[in-house]
C-alpha cells in the first residue's frame, strides 16, 4: 500500500456568460457581470473550499481549473483569492498547473495580465471558429480578428496557452476545415482542443433542428484532423485534445486517468477516493440555489454517492480508453479494487481483440484509433 497521499486536482465552476450559445449544454447562464454579487459568490466558493479541504487533508493540489461558463468574466482579484485560499488549505505542488478558461471578447482579454498576476499559469481560449459567418451562426460574441488578437495576447502573457475550435459545423466542407485548421496551427500554440459539433437535447440548436454532420463526413473530418495535427507535431493525446510532447493539460489527464478531484461551484462534480472507496460528489446545479445553500450551510452539495466497484470500473474504462495509451491495469486495480478481467466480458473482449479494435497485454488495455471513434459501442461489448 502506498502511504504517500494521492495527488488531487481542484475544479472551480463559474456558471455565468455574456449570452447563451445555441449549441451549449454546459451548466451556464447569461448574466450581466455588472449585476452579479461576485463577493457573495467568492464567499460561497471559499466556504466550499474549506468544506472539501477538511475531507481531503494532507493532499497537495497538482492542478486548479477555472471552468464555466465564462470564468474570464470574474474579476482577477476573485481568482487571486480562490488561488490563495486553495494554496493555504491544501498547499500547491511546485509545478501546480492553474488554468482559466477565457472568451476572446475585448473586456476579457484586457484582464489576461490580471489573471496571470492572480496565479493562473495557463489559459484556454474559447475561439470555436476562425471566420465571422460561422462565429455568428454559433452565437459567439467575438469576431475572428478578435479571436486572433486574443490568442496573440494569451501567447505574450502566458507560457502555456491553448484554444478550442468546434468543427463538423453545419455546411462545413473538408476543404474549408483543412484551411481553417492550417490557420489555427499557424497561431503556434502547443495545445489545441478540437471538438466535433454535437447537437444536445435542450439546446437552441436542438430546438432549431440543426443537423450534426453525417457520419461519413464526420469520420473524414476526424481523420483529416488527426493527420494534420500529427503532421504538425501535436498528436492527439485524447480523442479531442492535441499537444506537443509535454504540453498536455495535466488537469484533464487527471480526469482521464481516474485521479481524484474536488469540484466546487454550481453543478460541479468531484471524485474522492478514501480508504479504498470512491465517492462521487455533486453540487447543486442552479446557481442561485447553490449560492444560498453554500452561504447558509458552508457547502452546496446536492449529493454524495459511494460508487460500487462495477460503476467505478465502468467510468475508469470510459475515460481511460479515450487515451491512445489506454488504461494501466495496475492503476485500474488501485482505483477500482478489481482486476481488469473482472470488469470485462470475455466473449466481447475476444471479438474486439480479433477484430483488431482492442489490445490487451499484461500491463495495459487500449483501443485502436478506429475503435476510439466508436468508443461507446466498444464499451457496450466490453463491459460485463
Ligand atoms: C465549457 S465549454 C466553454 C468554455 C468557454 N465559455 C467558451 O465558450 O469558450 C468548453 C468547450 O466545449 C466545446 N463545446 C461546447 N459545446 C459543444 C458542442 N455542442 N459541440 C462541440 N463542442 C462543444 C467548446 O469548444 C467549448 O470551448
Ligand atoms: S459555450 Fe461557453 S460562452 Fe457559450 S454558453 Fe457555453 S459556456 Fe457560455
Amino acid at each position: 500500500m502506498n502511504s504517500k497521499p494521492a495527488p488531487l486536482a481542484l475544479y472551480v465552476h463559474w456558471p455565468w456568460c455574456l449570452s447563451k450559445c445555441p449549441y451549449c449544454d454546459f451548466n451556464s447562464r447569461p448574466a450581466d457581470p455588472a449585476n452579479l454579487p461576485e463577493a457573495a459568490y467568492l464567499n460561497a466558493i471559499t466556504a466550499e473550499l474549506n468544506h472539501y479541504a477538511s475531507q481531503t487533508n494532507g493532499r497537495n493540489l497538482t492542478s486548479i481549473y477555472f471552468g464555466g461558463g465564462t470564468p474570464s468574466l470574474m474579476e482577477p482579484q476573485t481568482v487571486a483569492q480562490v488561488v490563495e485560499s486553495a494554496s493555504r488549505l491544501w498547499g500547491l505542488h511546485s509545478d501546480c498547473e492553474i488554468t482559466l478558461e477565457a472568451n476572446p471578447t475585448s473586456v476579457e482579454v484586457a484582464k489576461l495580465r490580471g489573471f496571470r498576476a492572480a496565479g493562473a499559469n495557463r489559459v484556454s481560449v474559447g475561439v470555436q471558429a476562425l471566420n465571422d459567418a460561422d462565429l455568428r451562426a454559433l452565437g459567439r460574441e467575438h469576431s475572428a480578428t478578435q479571436a486572433l488578437r486574443a490568442l496573440d495576447i494569451a501567447g505574450a502573457v502566458f507560457d502555456r496557452f491553448t484554444f478550442d475550435l468546434i468543427y463538423a459545423r453545419p455546411e462545413q466542407t473538408l476543404r474549408a476545415w483543412e484551411k481553417e485548421l492550417s490557420q489555427a496551427l499557424a497561431v503556434g500554440s502547443d495545445h489545441l482542443s478540437l471538438y466535433q459539433l454535437t447537437v444536445e437535447p435542450g439546446t437552441e440548436f436542438f430546438r432549431r433542428n440543426v443537423r450534426e454532420a453525417d457520419e461519413d463526413l464526420a469520420v473524414k473530418l476526424f481523420y483529416l484532423t488527426q493527420e494534420m495535427m500529427q503532421g504538425a507535431g501535436l498528436p492527439a493525446y485524447e480523442i479531442s485534445n492535441h499537444a506537443r510532447p509535454g504540453a498536455h493539460s495535466r488537469h484533464n489527464l487527471t480526469y482521464w486517468t481516474g485521479g481524484d478531484y474536488v469540484g466546487i461551484g454550481p453543478g460541479a462534480h468531484g471524485r474522492i477516493r478514501d480508504q479504498g472507496v470512491t465517492s462521487a460528489t455533486h453540487q447543486i446545479s442552479d446557481p442561485a440555489r447553490w449560492l444560498e445553500a453554500a452561504t447558509k450551510h458552508g457547502h452546496g452539495t446536492a449529493k454524495v454517492r459511494i460508487l460500487s466497484a462495477a460503476e467505478r470500473a465502468a467510468e475508469l474504462l470510459l475515460t481511460g480508453l479515450r487515451l491512445p495509451e489506454g488504461v494501466s491495469r495496475e492503476r485500474f486495480t488501485e482505483q477500482s479494487g478489481l482486476d481488469i478481467m473482472q470488469a470485462l466480458d470475455p466473449q466481447g473482449l475476444k471479438i474486439l481483440v480479433d477484430a483488431g479494435l482492442v489490445k490487451l497485454d499484461d500491463s495495459t488495455l487500449c483501443v485502436s484509433p478506429e475503435g476510439r471513434l466508436t468508443l461507446n459501442a466498444i464499451l457496450e461489448r466490453l463491459l460485463v
